[in-house]
């Protein structure tokens, strides 16, 4: 096990629990360094408590001033983190029938808004180093738009654009920006769907899939291909060929 001064240090957001949760421990399986952050600090304590060298920070990730902050400290205090993967994220699904603005606020605030909050402070710092990795925490769900998730696939959706975007010139710039795109992954955000999700993994096989990606540079981290490689296909198809078969597999 390399010494605390040799390790390489990680930040994941929304580590408390599901996929985070499973990926900050894998990582300090792995011998990282590991600092996580959330809302709730007994679910924060809880996972440190699993782990060797994990530490956490409370954040929420609406608030820009303080998420800054968090970094700040962070760098100041263990050192600038090699690998971020802001991955904090919030859903409810809503048909259309429960049109709910506020939900839509609420979604674009933590999904999609907190996410840039988190790349405000962290790209300058990795752009001056010419080094590091950041991966977005997106969902297939952004591929296309699908009945019940407008809201939440609308801020995924938004995040795989904007990564699109920045990708390659920040490449040039030795900063390696990625998306990661899971399928149904076992966890408290999704044990409020009310159908039966096809190809569902649990979140420490998900947390498997990313690791063993990290050393690839690729645009996007997809799990599990059988389910992912599906919805790339309906992604292609013209919309009129898509709206008829999505409608038909969703019962929509
Ligand atoms: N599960 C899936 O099938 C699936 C599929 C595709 C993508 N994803 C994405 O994967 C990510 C993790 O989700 P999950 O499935 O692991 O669900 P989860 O267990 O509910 O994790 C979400 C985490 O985000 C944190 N969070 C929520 N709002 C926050 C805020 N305002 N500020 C800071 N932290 C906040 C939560 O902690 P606190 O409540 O304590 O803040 C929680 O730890 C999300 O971005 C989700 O959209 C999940």
């Amino acid at each position: 096990m390399p010494s605390e001064h040799d390790q390489k240090l990680a930040w994941v957001t929304g580590g408390g629990t599901g996929i985070g949760k499973a990926l900050s421990l894998a990582l300090d399986r792995e011998g990282w360094q590991v600092v996580i952050s959330g809302r709730t600090e007994q679910k924060l304590q809880a996972v440190k408590e699993l782990g060797r060298s994990i530490s956490y920070r409370v954040l929420d990730v609406t608030d820009q001033a303080l998420h800054q902050q968090v970094y700040d400290d962070i760098c100041e205090e263990l050192g600038i983190p090699e690998l971020v993967v802001l991955n904090a994220g919030d859903y409810t699904p809503m048909p259309l029938e429960e049109f709910d603005i506020d939900l839509v606020y609420r979604l674009n605030r933590v999904n999609y808004l907190g996410v840039m909050n988190g790349l405000a402070c962290i790209l300058p710092v990795m752009q001056s180093k010419q080094s590091g990795q950041i991966l977005l925490m997106s969902s297939v769900a952004g591929y296309r738009g699908l009945p019940d998730a407008a809201p939440y696939g609308a801020t995924k959706a938004a995040l795989i654009n904007f990564a699109e975007a920045l990708h390659t010139p920040l490449k040039q710039q030795g900063v390696l920006l990625r998306v990661v795109n899971p399928g149904f992954v076992t966890t408290p955000l999704t044990a409020q769907n009310d159908f039966s999700m096809p190809v569902e993994i649990t979140a420490e096989e998900a947390a498997d899939r990313i690791i063993s990606a990290l050393d690839n540079e690729s645009f996007e981290i997809t799990f599990p291909k059988r389910f992912t490689y599906i919805l790339k296909l309906l992604e292609c198809l013209p919309y009129r060929l898509y709206f008829v078969l999505i409608n038909k597999l969703t019962g929509k």
